[in-house]
């Protein structure tokens, strides 16, 4: 599924020592902020090891990044400049800001860092040509490089300057967190050990019909759960009562369960759910039913402990597991029952070498956080739309672009 692509070991071999060199590194700095700070550096924390080899290897680091959607224009809201104490935390260095991505201040500022000193570039997406991909934009930025360090998975779904371009203008690397995550879904994906199980829940089946198009030929067991299981249930004639539910979908789900039959792909429904009346923290209309028995004024909200017992089972039968998205409405209690525990079995099944778990999504995440299990499965993605995309089976321009 990855091709080949160059990292930080082959530097060496191509340029010898890169004390002096200017390297131009990719990484996404779109933290999620609150009042002035970023409340998640999980995205600092991962690109951390490419940016301190490279300093300590005597590079001129250059840290490209983008911030927000400022379409093209400057934004005085959407600076990297923002997140610059943040990232200087995690890396316990100091940053020169840069308030330019190319021109004359950029090459001022070369001049003053010394070897393996670090400077933030300003928000590549105040250019136009960043998402235009403008092959000229990207030459104007490479002009100061040497190389170039694409380390922003999260970002490699978007073609553009700073993601793609300027792999095709300078001798491009994968970086340590990149090459880390490439081999994670390869081995999930690409060329995983089966059976395979994919869990695939969250809301809505619309914002993931490619996803489920492409598992079902990929893996043997597809579980599906959130509000998409409810769409799924109706479609086999379930009244789902006044649950999250897209009827409009039910040839879409039809299609989608008798292409996995031809494909040899089990689509695992839940047999039991956890329903209420209203959507709020332990109602006292709580109560756990089988899929047949959901009244008119009631919602489904989790999946049932049996159906979550049965899918334990199926996930010892498996040697690999992706995860997209949650199985219930997980952040409010006791709707994450089922999330909770079948990431725990997920968890220790890896822990005991009879599994690889790759999950990823930020839903996903936050759900793997909450169970208490996020250093327990293989890997986790931090990318968000990049990681669907992935899930959909598609190229990721930017990760093509390291492999050409
Ligand atoms: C993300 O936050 O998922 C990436 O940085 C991509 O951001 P974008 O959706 O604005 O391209």
């Amino acid at each position: 599924m990855v091709a080949q692509f160059k990292t930080l070991d082959d530097l060496s071999a191509d340029f010898g020592d890169i004390t002096g060199k200017v390297a131009l590194v990719r990484v996404d700095l779109n933290l999620p902020m609150k009042d002035g700070s970023a409340t998640d550096l999980t995205r600092v924390e991962a690109v951390k090891p490419t940016i301190l080899e490279l300093a300590e290897r005597g590079a001129k680091v250059l840290l490209l990044a983008h911030y927000g959607r400022p379409k093209g224009q400057r934004h005085s809201t959407m600076s990297t400049s923002f997140v610059q104490g943040d990232v200087e935390k995690v890396l316990d260095k100091e940053l020169m800001f840069i308030p330019e991505v190319m021109g004359p201040v950029v090459e001022q500022s070369i001049g003053i860092l010394g070897d393996g000193d670090i400077g933030l570039l300003d928000n590549v997406r105040f250019w136009p040509g960043e998402e235009a991909n403008d092959p000229e934009f990207a030459a104007g930025i490479a002009a100061h490089g040497d190389f170039y360090v694409n380390d922003a998975f999260s970002a490699a779904h978007r073609a553009h300057a700073s993601t793609e371009g300027l792999a095709h203008q300078l001798p491009a690397y994968a970086g340590r967190a990149m090459e880390k995550e490439l081999k994670a879904l390869d081995a999930a994906l690409g060329k995983p050990e089966t059976p395979v199980a994919a869990v695939v829940g969250g809301a809505k089946v619309s914002t993931k019909l490619d996803v489920l198009k492409n598992l079902v030929g990929r893996v043997q067991h597809l579980i599906i759960g959130g509000g998409m299981a409810n769409t799924f249930l109706a479609a086999r004639g379930v009244d789902v009562g006044k649950s999250l539910c897209e009827h409009d979908l039910t040839d879409t789900a039809n299609a989608i369960m008798d292409e996995a039959d031809h494909a040899g792909c089990t689509v695992h429904l839940p047999y039991d759910v956890v329903v209420a009346t209203e959507f709020a923290a332990n109602p006292p209309s709580v109560r756990t039913c089988n899929v047949h028995e959901v009244r008119a004024d009631e919602m489904i909200l989790d999946i049932g402990p049996q159906a979550v017992e049965a899918l334990a089972d199926v996930l010892k039968t498996c040697r690999t597991l992706v995860w997209n998205g949650p199985l219930g409405a997980f952040e409010i209690e006791p709707f994450d029952q089922a999330t909770v525990s079948l990431a725990r079995t997920a968890a220790a099944l890896t822990q005991d070498g009879s599994l690889v778990s790759v999950a990823g999504g930020g839903d996903t995440v936050a759900a793997l956080a909450h169970a208490g299990v996020t250093g327990g499965v293989t890997y986790v993605s931090t990318a968000g739309g990049a990681f669907l995309e992935w899930m959909e089976g598609k190229d990721l321009p930017g990760v093509k672009a390291l492999s050409a």
